[in-house]
């Protein structure tokens, strides 16, 4: 059990960025490579859990053994992290997901027009905090990515989101953030305690929260 503290766990992670389609060529999407998402997927599955990585758009292969279910929109995460929540033990959500999708997404290209276009968004369902509603005793984890008032907000995020505690990446470290192997994490926890770490592999760092996470299920079970 020492070096497979999540034999028997069942842990679903979320990564990569999601894509809300315009018209059949053109989507918004984000900067997200999935690799955090996916370091967190092949770490708790070394660390002896049962995964499921539902993952956007990325051109990463899952480690072997997790098992990966696709989505393109914030909407289809939605319906699937609903659908395979009930039985996880662990929740984390690395995707980074849109907010906002265009209201009409068209049938045909949009063709040019003179003059300014204007394009109307409207807000997606916020997947974490509906967890975050129902939550039981799942440890539930969040990820904030900022560029300013980073610690504060992500306190703020993890309280109104009803989560164990929030991973905090600061984008605006060059090391840290979308796309690079590397990231610079604080785990914050509702009660304001903070937990800082070096610059670390993605690897190392998933290990790190997926340690920390682990611990508190145990805490929860007792
Ligand atoms: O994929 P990489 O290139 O490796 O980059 C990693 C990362 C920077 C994407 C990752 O470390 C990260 O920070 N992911 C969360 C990015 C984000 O969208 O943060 P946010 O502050 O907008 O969202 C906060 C939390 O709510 C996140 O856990 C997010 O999954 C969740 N959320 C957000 C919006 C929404 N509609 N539903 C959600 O569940």
């Amino acid at each position: 059990v020492r070096d497979k503290p999540l034999k028997g766990k069942k842990v679903l992670i979320t990564a990569g960025p999601t894509r809300e389609t315009l018209d059949p060529v053109r989507y918004i999407t984000n900067r997200s490579s999935g690799k955090m998402g996916y370091s967190l997927a092949k770490q708790a599955y070394l660390l002896g859990a049962e995964v499921t990585l539902i993952s956007g758009p990325t051109t990463l292969r899952p480690f072997p053994g997790v098992k990966r279910i696709n989505i393109e929109s914030a909407r289809e995460m939605h319906d699937i992290v609903l659908k395979t929540y009930e039985n996880q033990d662990i929740v984390i959500k690395a995707a980074a997901v849109a907010d906002y999708r265009p209201k009409n997404s068209a049938e045909h290209k949009i063709k040019k027009q003179p003059g300014e276009m204007v394009l109307e968004l409207e807000r997606n369902p916020d997947i974490l905090a509906e967890l975050g509603q129902n939550k039981g005793s799942r440890i539930l984890i969040g990820f904030a990515a900022e560029t300013n008032n980073v610690l504060a907000y992500a306190a703020e995020k993890a309280k109104r989101k009803n989560l164990d505690f929030i991973v905090a990446n600061d984008l605006t470290q060059p090391g840290a953030g979308f796309g690079v192997d590397t990231n610079i994490i604080s785990l914050v926890f509702p009660d304001g305690q903070i937990k800082s770490f070096p610059q670390m592999d993605k690897e190392e760092a998933a290990r790190e929260i997926l340690l920390v996470a682990a611990k508190h299920l145990n805490k929860t079970k007792e």
